[in-house]
């Protein structure tokens, strides 16, 4: 009996040592980037991987270091939209990111043996593979890690916001009135959990869908409204052809709703500095005033 317990304990020393390791990991990946900024909508299909993936570019335009974590882990597709040129290697037990145009890229989607194939994951294991990308994938530093969230404001969305330690979100509209209310929905879901919003933009503005609605949520919500980007066939374009590195129209878009969140960003208090020493404390910023 006694050596029973002995052994189970030596397991739970080994376990908890392990999961330290793993913790300590996390952190010191975490700790070489700035921001780690989601780009969310509580509603699907209205534009987020877009917004993600040509923010990104944009960003990666202006010199700056950054990654691009597609955390639709259940539909992975930002692959598709920024038009890899380098796939993500795995190499000495780490990940390496693929890359375009500046932008380093982790998706499931790269590991998949087949595109079609539909994920059903359910919170602890997308939990895990989160936490695994985060311990095992080398960024080097960046100054900014973009996050193209899962729509819904369920177990997914929920999973992904707290494994990720996320320091803020970009909230993402369409201009209709449905979606006006489905953006309250994800700006409520992000303060609930106690994470700042930078600002709403809203995509697929003018033609049918109208426009103004993203400014009037942001208005009532009292949060910033960081620009629009037009309903328009460049502003879709994927792949080799991705919209930002082809049309300088969608870059200047880009830049002008870069400008406005810098700017709240530099309003936030700096985010906490994670000690690698220490593991990775699961904590979030703290609000801005
Ligand atoms: N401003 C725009 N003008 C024209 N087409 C657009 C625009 N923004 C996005 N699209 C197109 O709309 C479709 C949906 O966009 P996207 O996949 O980015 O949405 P999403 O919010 O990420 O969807 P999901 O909730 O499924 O993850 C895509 O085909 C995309 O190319
Ligand atoms: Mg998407």
């Amino acid at each position: 009996m006694m050596q029973q317990m002995n052994e189970q304990q030596k397991a739970r020393l080994a376990s908890l040592a392990k999961s330290f390791e793993r913790r300590k990991k996390v952190g010191e990946h975490l700790s070489k980037i700035k921001h780690r900024i989601g780009v969310y909508s509580a509603k699907g299909g209205v534009g987020k991987t877009t917004v993600a993936v040509n923010l990104a570019l944009a960003l990666a335009r202006r010199g700056a270091r950054v990654g691009l974590l597609d955390a639709d882990i259940d539909c992975p597709n930002a692959d598709k939209v920024l038009g890899m040129s380098r796939r993500p290697e795995f190499r000495d037990g780490a990940l390496y990111p693929g890359e375009r145009a500046g932008v380093k890229l982790i998706s499931t989607a790269s590991f998949q043996e087949k595109e079609d194939e539909a994920q059903i994951w359910r919170g602890p294991i997308i939990s895990n593979t989160l936490n695994q990308f985060l311990e095992m994938t080398e960024w080097g530093d960046l100054d900014y890690l973009i996050v193209d969230m899962p729509p819904g404001t369920s177990d997914s969305p929920l999973t992904v916001m707290q494994s990720l330690q996320m320091e803020a979100f970009i909230a993402v509209t369409t201009p209709q009135d449905l979606a006006v209310l489905d953006t309250k929905r994800s700006i409520n879901m992000i303060k609930k959990m106690n994470i700042d919003v930078l600002g709403i933009v809203e995509n697929m503005s003018g033609g049918v869908f109208g426009t103004g609605g993203g400014e009037r949520v942001a208005k009532e919500m009292g949060i910033p409204f960081l620009g629009r980007l037009e309903l328009a066939k460049e502003f879709g374009e994927m792949g080799e052809d991705v919209a930002v590195l082809k049309h300088e129209k969608v870059r200047k878009a880009y830049d002008r709703i870069i400008d406005a969140f810098e700017k709240e960003l530099a309003k936030l208090p700096p985010p906490p500095v994670i000690p690698p020493q220490m593991g990775a404390p699961i904590q979030m910023s703290p609000k801005r005033e």
